[in-house]
């Protein structure tokens, strides 16, 4: 399937490792030039260092997405250093375990902060760019916990409801002006960020024992998705394939969330 991304123009937050890092190869094997952000500074240049293997122009900033002032700056010299954004991927996150009795103000703001914060000041400093674009698309990273309470994960899920809300919301607001804004929302992926809950909570199981235990409760496919699955419906929502879906909202999750 030609999807048209050749030449286009992305951004993707959190692009340093897991979802981001896969979403971003796929993006440059697809021919879009590609920026990623993240913290951690090694990974962030090991990151690059493999998306410029692909072939295609590669920037890259080490960025807090919670910082206001880094995310206007971070998404300038984006724009600058390829030639214009056309597509956003707000994936940046962690999920933030604790119910309601664990969580103090401080977990509530420090989790609205890397999700729903992040989201909103990212697409608002990309807009300005989006609007110079011929095909902009702003696809957004969830959680089916959005629609799927879990009180364990009590920030997360009352959190990605705001983010869930805002996606579509964005693409009310500018739907009439061509930028189109979708949600992928993730159930259970293998990535570094579940690695390292395996390794805090069962460090005696291997990744396989630990992740199937886990799915089999909630999972109907009984495992644990791999980030290639989750790539492949991003770069498709980005691309010109997609040119009349907004406002969708499309689980990744193996069937997880009993609700229709
Ligand atoms: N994997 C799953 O099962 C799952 C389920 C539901 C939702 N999600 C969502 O999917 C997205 C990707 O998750 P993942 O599983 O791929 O996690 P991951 O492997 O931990 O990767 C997260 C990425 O976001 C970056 N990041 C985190 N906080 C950041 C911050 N404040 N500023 C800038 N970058 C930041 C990380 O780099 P640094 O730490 O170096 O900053 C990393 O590049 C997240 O939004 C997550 O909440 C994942």
């Amino acid at each position: 399937m030609e999807l048209g991304l050749t030449g286009r123009r992305a951004v993707v937050t959190g692009g340093s490792k897991g979802i981001g890092l896969e979403v971003s190869k796929e993006l440059a094997r697809e021919g879009a030039s590609v920026s990623i952000c993240a913290r951690n500074p090694d990974e962030v240049s090991a990151a690059a260092k493999e998306l410029r293997e692909l072939g295609g122009t590669v920037h890259d900033q080490v960025v807090d997405v919670t910082d206001p002032e880094q995310v206007t700056g971070y998404i300038a010299s984006a724009a600058e250093a390829l030639g214009g954004i056309d597509i956003l991927v707000n994936n940046a996150g962690a999920a933030h375990p604790g119910t309601f009795s664990t969580l103090a103000d401080e977990d509530w703001q420090a989790d609205l902060d890397v999700k729903l914060f992040s989201q909103i000041r990212c697409t608002r400093a990309a807009l300005p760019h989006l609007r110079q674009s011929s095909a902009p698309r702003v696809v957004n990273i969830n959680a089916v916990y959005a629609k799927y309470p879990d009180h364990k994960f009590f920030a997360t899920t009352v959190n990605r409801a705001a983010c869930l809300n805002l996606s579509k919301a964005l693409a009310l607001e500018f739907g009439p002006e061509g930028i189109l804004v979708n949600s992928v929302n993730i159930g259970f992926v293998v990535t570094p960020q579940w690695e390292n809950i395996r390794s805090k909570r069962a460090p005696e199981l291997g990744q396989e024992e630990f992740f199937s235990q886990w799915a089999a409760a909630e999972v109907p496919l009984g495992r644990f998705g791999d980030v290639s699955e989750v790539s492949g419906i991003v770069t498709f929502l980005a691309s010109d394939r997609a040119s009349y879906i907004t406002g969708a909202s499309i689980d990744v999750a193996g069937g997880m969330g009993r609700y229709v």
